[in-house]
């Protein structure tokens, strides 16, 4: 059960801490557009993979952030960066130079084997970034060289690449595309893992293929060894751009520093974002110098996207992961993680399969996951549900063997005691799953 500070039942306190939370969810009923379903519960603070609510009742966080938290919840190290900074600048503007941009692109260039940086303030907004750079080098190209477009997106089936209307159009789902309809013209899905479907669509008029490395959203599922090396192949067979989107999977999440670093080639353009400043928003556009260098002043920008304060904890995350030897311990609690929902998966039939790499778990079940998510915020651990069946599973690096022992007892605990009910919403999603 989740641990609570003690407040007698009817205390005072008690009583103005469920008011403070009512207000606060009076409040949001009253005045926010209706896009999330949100449990009662108020969250108020955290620490190390802990965190609080207005009752005081404690969760271990197993989502941390979507992918964000990296660093847990309030790191003293990043907590002090961005005291310092917040005191000397938030915000300059992108016209004049600030003093962490230029170390902060040097570092992923270094983490990514790729060559410059673009800031942005999303995840969406790097992969609007990506697919713009991959259609202006295009564009230039033929302008030169002359011969057909090169204008269409290729991405894969089952991915999730953002909000905005370009990420949008190359988002597989169509409970997220249909209802904003028309979107960017010339994208195209390729079957997930399918080669010869991906060499029957991958021609001299694609720009750009867009590829998770691990789809996070879709339910953890890599790529394979054989597609990404074809992907390789045939985007530099025609002058197009591999993207990989690395904003759920990249910075360390996987067990490496970037999610496709297990296939020996590079992509040309990566986009980063989740954990990349340790919970404030930021993200990157990571490009190969000559897919770079399509890009020049004025072509593109932001406002927000790179300011002083954050590129600071940006830069002091990526130490921290270094300093802390914290892909290592991604690695190690992965491994742990992973092997004791393996011993689950034997004692509850409905446990399909556990797939991922270092933090990154799904935990693909035969049953409605949403009440696994509610019974886990009972027993005190947030964890989420995709696609109606894959308990998805992003802690922060900083995860230490007790925690994931404890994790264990508790998600236990969960799946003994939530109802076993044959879910009628989630049969397409199994049958695809069989496919892969
Ligand atoms: C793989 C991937 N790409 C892009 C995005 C969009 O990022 P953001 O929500 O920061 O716009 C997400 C968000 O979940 C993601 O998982």
């Amino acid at each position: 059960m989740a641990k609570k500070k003690k407040a007698a039942v009817g205390s005072p306190k008690k009583v103005s801490r469920s008011l403070a939370a009512e207000k606060i969810r009076a409040a949001e009923a009253r005045y926010l557009m209706n896009t999330y379903k949100r449990p009662p519960v108020v969250l108020t603070h955290g620490r190390g993979c802990r965190l609080y609510d207005t009752d005081g009742r404690e969760y271990l966080d197993f989502l941390g952030g979507i992918a964000v938290n990296a660093l847990g919840h309030a790191h003293p190290r990043l907590v002090r960066v961005i005291r310092r900074e917040a005191a000397r600048a938030i915000h300059f503007s992108n016209l004049y130079h600030n003093p962490f941009q230029g170390p902060l692109a040097e570092k992923l260039a270094q983490w990514s084997g790729l060559d410059r940086a673009f800031f942005t303030n999303s995840g969406t907004e790097a992969l609007e970034g990506a697919l713009k750079l991959a259609r202006v080098y295009a564009n230039k190209k033929q302008a030169v060289k002359g011969g057909t477009a090169k204008t269409r997106f290729l991405a894969l089936e089952n991915s999730f690449h953002g909000r905005t209307f370009g990420a949008l159009s190359i988002t597989y789902p169509a409970k997220y595309r249909e209802p904003f309809q028309p979107l960017v013209p010339g994208a195209e899905f390729v079957k997930f893992n399918d080669v010869v479907d991906l060499e029957a669509k991958f021609d001299g008029t694609v720009c750009a293929l867009v590829v998770e490395t691990i789809q996070g959203e879709g339910g953890i599922y890599p790529v394979s060894e054989a597609f990404w090396k074809r992907a390789r192949a045939l985007a530099t067979q025609h002058d197009a751009a591999l993207i990989a989107d690395e904003i759920q999977c990249g910075l360390g999440r996987s067990g490496r520093k970037f999610a496709y670093q297990k296939f020996g080639s590079l992509p040309d353009i990566v986009t980063v974002a989740k954990p990349l400043a340790g919970g404030l928003p930021l993200g990157a556009i990571l490009a190969n110098e000559q897919f770079a260098a399509a890009f020049t002043p004025g072509i593109h920008g932001t406002t927000f996207g790179g300011g002083p304060m954050i590129c600071a904890a940006a830069l002091e995350a990526l130490r921290i992961i270094e300093d802390e030897k914290l892909i290592e311990n991604v690695r190690a609690r992965g491994a742990e993680l992973r092997a004791g929902l393996e011993k689950l998966a034997v004692k509850f039939d409905f446990i399909r399969e556990v797939r991922g790499e270092g933090l990154i778990l799904g935990v693909d079940i035969s049953i409605d996951g949403a009440t696994f998510v509610e019974e886990g915020l009972k027993q005190g651990l947030l964890i989420n549900c995709t696609h109606e069946h894959i308990l998805r599973l992003l802690p922060p690096f900083v995860l230490r063997a007790q925690d994931v022992k404890e994790f264990l007892k508790r998600f236990e605990a969960v799946l003994s005691k939530a109802p076993r009910k044959e879910s009628e919403t989630h049969t397409p999603a199994v049958a695809a799953a069989a496919t892969r």
